[in-house]
């Protein structure tokens, strides 16, 4: 058994913004074809800003603990604020994942990145921060 974090035990036996956004902004699909587990981002943008984000993702705890709190994190903050958050960003927040469990902190990470990705391909935006880096890591120590 994995030793979860109190925090990660919370998000992910209440995860906070559980759902679909029908009229979203931006939609960011994530999946690990290793373990299967997929995660969908949904952003609402008002004046640069992440008003609402919502996620519904198929996986294991520690991908919903996570989901739920990229959500957190995502909400309120500008859209190249919001691009800062890293996977080890994420790891670090939730006190730590268990190493076998870094490839889960990716996917929420990527997944929101995909869905502001989306949202500045429709609107023409160069964002700072979005070029590049696709696949940063959780750091592994
Ligand atoms: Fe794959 Fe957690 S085991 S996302």
């Amino acid at each position: 058994m994995p030793m979860y974090s109190d925090k990660v035990m919370d998000h992910f036996m209440n995860p906070r913004n559980v759902g679909e956004i029908k009229d979203a902004d931006g939609v960011g699909e994530e999946g690990n074809p290793v373990c299967g587990d997929m995660m969908t981002f949904y952003i609402k943008v008002k004046d640069n800003r992440l008003e609402d984000v919502k996620f519904q993702t198929f996986g294991c705890g520690a991908a919903i603990a996570v989901s739920s709190m990229v959500s957190e994190m995502a909400k309120g903050k500008t859209l190249e604020e919001a691009l800062k958050i890293t996977p080890s960003v994420v790891a670090e927040e939730l006190g730590g994942l268990p190493k076998n469990k870094y490839h889960c902190s990716n996917l929420g990470a990527q997944a929101l990145r995909r869905a502001i990705k989306d949202y500045a391909t429709k609107k023409g935006l160069k964002l700072e921060g979005l070029e590049g880096e696709e696949h940063e890591e959780a750091e592994e120590n």
